[in-house]
């Protein structure tokens, strides 16, 4: 059986892009594959200095990823703050990686120029990227768009270490979702928990039409035919639907046709989610009455990937001479 591992930042409240591009691969993997998937909770000490924020962001990805479908019985689930040997790989890589190779990531760069600090951490991000990565010594790691440079970076230091020190890491290979571009929010820029311009498909549904209505569009009349490829509303759609689902050659006919404002296409985008998201909107609300279990599951799912990290450290730190 293959071996998964992904994570996702605790950086706000989970939304569509992610939805799409991860979490439904981890879910439609979950049923042949061993699966290590955790919230990356160091990695989001870049990027939020509150702690109650923090705490609060970890308690509301673990319960929106339980939510969506993600199944402990088949999944390891757990925080990375729960795995510190991560910490110590992270250490042992960044020896071995080249300052350009930090250079040229263009996931710092993007975040400077939204107006985050330039802190070391935000700078090495990806080196603790590829330490959660090798840590349990994964054949695959599905993501969305965005973070395919990032498994890029890991791949080349786990080719690095192991030619200066013999064959210590396995090198993982990247999945990306079929058709899955990267999901645009409602301003049409990317689709992010910091930029503001997420859909969250958690939001009571007066707070989540009002999201939708606000995404931008051009100005073409009702009667005019419309370009699906270059509208946020039909990307949104599409990404969620799938590339060949009906109901997305439909929609794209509607456009092409004329006839159809966009606001009809809003409105069947908000039909969509709900739909799309109702048993997980209950299953989430149980779950906020049961901390008790979720705390379990994150236990359960911290001492595998413990187990995983340990022998992998164990290998690297022999090989490199401690
Ligand atoms: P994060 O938390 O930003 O995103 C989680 C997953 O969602 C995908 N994603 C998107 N896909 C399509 N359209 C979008 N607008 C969009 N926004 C986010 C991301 O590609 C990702 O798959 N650095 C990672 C977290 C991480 C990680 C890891 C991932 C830390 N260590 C090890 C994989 C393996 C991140 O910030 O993802």
């Amino acid at each position: 059986m293959k071996r998964v591992l992904s994570g996702i930042q605790p950086s706000g409240p989970l939304h569509l892009g992610n939805y799409a591009a991860a979490i439904r691969q981890f879910i439609d993997m979950q049923a042949d594959h061993e699966m290590y998937i955790f919230v990356a909770s160091y990695h989001a000490l870049t990027t939020v200095r509150d702690p109650k924020v923090l705490r609060d962001n970890v308690r509301q990805v673990v319960i929106d990823c339980l939510a969506f479908g993600i199944d402990p019985q088949r999944t390891n689930f757990y925080l990375q703050q729960d795995v510190p040997k991560v910490t110590e790989l992270a250490w042992l890589l960044g020896c071995m990686c080249p300052k350009h190779l930090m250079d040229k990531a263009t996931s710092f760069k993007d975040k400077l120029a939204k107006g985050l600090s330039a802190s070391i951490g935000l700078y090495t991000y990806p080196i603790l990227q590829a330490a959660d990565i090798l840590s349990v010594d994964p054949d695959v790691v599905p993501v969305g768009e965005d973070q395919r440079q990032h498994v890029e970076i890991t791949r080349d230091l786990a080719e690095k270490f192991n030619a200066a020190y013999g064959p210590v890491f396995k090198i993982p290979d990247l999945k990306i979702r079929e058709g899955s571009g990267l999901m645009p929010g409602v301003d049409g820029q990317k689709m992010s928990k910091s930029y503001g311009n997420a859909i969250s498909p958690f939001l009571e549904e007066k707070a989540l039409k009002k999201v939708i209505m606000k995404i931008t569009t051009d100005s073409k009349g009702v009667d005019e035919a419309k370009d699906p490829e270059t509208c946020t509303v039909f990307q949104i759609f599409r990404g969620l639907a799938g590339v060949n689902d009906p109901r997305t050659a439909e929609l794209a006919e509607r456009y092409r046709k004329g006839g159809m404002g966009y606001g009809v296409a809003k409105q069947a985008l908000l039909e969509l989610i709900l739909n799309h998201f109702g048993p997980a909107r209950k299953r989430r609300v149980e779950l906020m009455n049961d901390p008790g279990y979720v705390e379990q599951v994150l236990r359960q799912g911290a001492a595998a990937a413990n187990a995983k990290a340990s022998d992998v450290t164990a290998r690297a730190r022999k090989a490199v001479g401690l």
